[in-house]
C-alpha cells in the first residue's frame, strides 16, 4: 500500500467516527485498518489507526503532575480539542501549574499545587491523568479511585508490591478504570512482533532474548545525576527503566513468570573510578573535562542534550545552561553523585510452560531503543525497535516488517513508536465506553510485570531465584 493510499485509511477511520455509537452506549467495534507503507509483512492487520479517539462527545480530564510525561498526554488535548479539554492542574511547581494552564485556558480556581488539594474537591472531570514522580504516585491514586476518577497513571505504578496490589484492590473497590502508561504495548512494532509469535509464524515459541540499551548519556543523565539515580526515593531500576521491558517479554510470552534471577551492580559511576584530579562538578575546570564522555558541559552545553528538565532556559544561551550545570545536580562528575542505580542488569525468567526468557539492560551502548531476538520451534525475528526480520528455518527465506509511524503526519514524532499517543487515544475511548477492554495494560495486567520487576531487585539482592 502507498502511502496515499494509508492517509486515504486514516481518514476513512476519521469518517468512521462520525457514526460511532453515543458516548456510553454499548462499545462499538474497534475500528481496524490494516496499514503497508513498506516492506512485504507490512500489511499485517494490527489495528493501526488515526490517533484521533473516536467518541462523540468531548471528555474533560485533570493531570496531577505538569512535568516532562503530563504534558506528552495532555498536548493531546491540544492536537485534537473536540475530543479532550484538560479543566484542571495540580503541580507544587508554580510555574509549571501556571504554564499548563496559560496552554489549556484552566480557570484560576482549578489550578492547584501539591495533590492533596485537587484531592480536597469533589470530582470534576471524566478521567485523572498522574504523572508526577514515582514517590508521587501510590497516595495519589489511591484517593483519585475513591473520588470517582477513572486514572490514567505512569509508570511505574508504585514503590512496592503490596503498593501495587493495594491499588488493583482499590480500582476493583471503586469500579474505576486504573491503566498504567505501559506505552511500548501501544507501538505498532511491538504490536506487530506480538502478532506474528501469537500467529504461529515461528512455530512454537521458546525463547526471547531482550536487550534494553540505555545509552551512556542517558543514563548519565536520568540514573546517575537525574531524578531517578536513587532507587529508593523512587524505583530500582529495573522498574524505573525496564518495567516497559518485563512487561513486553510477558505480554510476548502470554504466560505467567514463575521465575526470575537477577544480577547487576555499578561498574562504572562511583567514586573509587574516578580519573585522579576529578573534581565535585564538570564546571569546576575538569582536567578530563575534553576526553569525558559523560562531561556535563559536552552534553547539556555542546550537544543540547535533554534541556527539556530545565525550566524557563533559552537553550540557545550557553552562559545560562553553564550557571544551570554549576547550581544543579546536573553538572556533578558521574564519579561524584549520590547514586546507587546498577550501570548493568541481567535478569533470567522462566514462564509458564517452559518458555525462557534473558532480559539484560545496559548503560554502555552509543543507542537507546530496544534489540530482540525471538527464538520458536521453526524460525526466529529479529528486531530493533525499528524493523524486524523473520527467518523462516524450512524454506530460510527472510520477510521484512519496517512501517515507520513517522511517515505518518499525525503519528509524526509521537515518542516510543507512536506508542505514547496510541496509549492516550485508547485510554480516552476506554473511558468514553467505559470499556477497560479498550485498552491492553490496565492495572491487573500490568501489575504481573511490576512483580516481576519487585521479584528481581529481591533476587540480585539476595542471589537467589524468586518467584514474582
Ligand atoms: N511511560 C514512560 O515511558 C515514561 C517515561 C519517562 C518517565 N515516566 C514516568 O513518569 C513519571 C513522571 O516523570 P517526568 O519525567 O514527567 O517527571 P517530571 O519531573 O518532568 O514531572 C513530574 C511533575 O510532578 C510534579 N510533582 C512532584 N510532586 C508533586 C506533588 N506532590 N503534587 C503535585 N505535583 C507534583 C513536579 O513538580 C513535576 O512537574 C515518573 O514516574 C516517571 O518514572 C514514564
Amino acid at each position: 500500500m502507498k502511502r496515499r493510499d494509508f492517509l486515504k485509511n486514516i481518514g476513512l477511520a476519521a469518517a468512521g467516527a462520525a457514526v460511532a455509537p453515543e458516548l456510553m452506549a454499548a462499545s462499538p467495534a474497534l475500528p481496524a485498518e490494516d496499514v503497508k507503507i513498506k516492506g512485504e509483512l507490512n500489511d499485517v492487520n494490527i489495528g493501526f489507526r488515526s490517533l484521533k479517539a473516536d467518541v462523540k462527545r468531548q471528555l474533560t480530564v485533570v493531570i496531577v503532575g505538569a512535568g516532562n510525561r503530563g504534558t506528552v498526554y495532555t498536548d493531546y488535548a491540544l492536537k485534537y480539542p473536540d475530543v479532550v479539554k484538560i479543566v484542571g492542574v495540580s503541580d507544587i511547581n508554580p510555574d509549571r501549574a501556571q504554564r499548563m494552564a496559560k496552554k489549556h485556558n484552566i480557570p484560576a480556581d482549578r489550578i492547584y499545587g501539591d495533590f492533596h488539594e485537587i484531592m480536597a474537591v469533589p470530582k470534576f472531570a471524566d478521567a485523572m491523568i498522574i504523572a508526577t514522580p514515582d514517590d508521587v504516585h501510590f497516595e495519589p491514586c489511591m484517593m483519585a479511585l475513591a473520588l470517582g476518577y477513572d486514572v490514567l497513571l505512569e509508570k511505574p505504578m508504585a514503590q512496592t508490591a503490596e503498593q501495587c496490589r493495594r491499588l488493583l484492590a482499590q480500582s476493583r473497590k471503586y469500579g474505576r478504570i486504573l491503566a498504567t502508561c505501559h506505552v511500548l504495548r501501544y507501538a505498532p512494532y511491538f504490536l506487530a512482533l506480538r502478532h506474528f509469535i501469537t500467529n504461529g509464524t515461528i512455530g512454537d515459541l521458546v525463547s526471547i532474548q531482550h536487550m534494553e540499551p540505555i545509552q551512556y548519556a542517558h543514563m548519565s543523565h536520568s540514573y546517575v545525576r537525574g531524578k531517578w539515580r536513587d532507587s529508593k526515593q523512587t524505583t530500582p531500576i529495573i522498574l524505573a527503566k525496564s518495567c516497559h521491558d518485563l512487561d513486553i517479554i510477558r505480554w510476548l510470552v502470554d504466560s505467567p513468570c514463575e521465575s526470575i534471577v537477577a544480577d547487576g551492580s555499578i561498574y562504572l559511576f562511583k567514586e573509587s573510578m574516578a580519573p585522579a584530579g576529578a573534581p565535585a562538578r564538570c564546571t569546576d575546570g575538569c582536567p578530563h573535562e575534553a576526553n569525558c564522555p559523560y562531561s556535563a558541559i559536552d552534553i547539556y552545553v555542546r550537544k543540547k542534550g535533554y534541556l527539556y528538565v530545565f525550566d524557563n532556559l533559552d537553550k540557545n544561551d550557553d552562559n545560562a545552561i553553564m550557571e544551570r550545570l554549576r547550581t544543579t545536580e546536573y553538572g556533578r562528575c558521574v564519579y561524584h553523585c549520590d547514586n546507587d542505580q546498577p550501570d548493568h542488569y541481567v535478569a533470567d525468567m522462566v514462564f509458564k510452560g517452559g518458555v525462557t526468557s534473558s532480559f539484560t539492560m545496559d548503560a554502555f551502548t552509543p543507542w537507546g531503543g530496544r534489540r530482540t531476538r525471538v527464538m520458536g520451534t521453526r524460525g526466529m525475528i529479529e528486531g530493533d525497535m525499528k524493523s524486524f526480520t523473520i527467518t523462516d528455518f524450512r524454506t530460510r527465506k527472510t520477510s521484512v516488517w519496517n512501517m515507520d509511524v513517522n511517515e505518518v503526519a499525525e503519528y509524526k514524532g509521537a515518542g516510543h513508536g507512536g506508542g505514547d499517543l496510541a496509549l492516550f487515544r485508547d485510554f480516552v475511548e476506554a473511558v468514553a465506553y467505559q470499556d477497560p477492554a479498550r485498552l491492553s495494560s490496565t492495572v491487573d495486567v500490568s501489575i504481573e510485570s511490576h512483580l516481576m520487576g519487585f521479584a528481581a531487585e529481591k533476587s540480585r539482592k539476595s542471589g537467589r531465584k524468586e518467584k514474582p
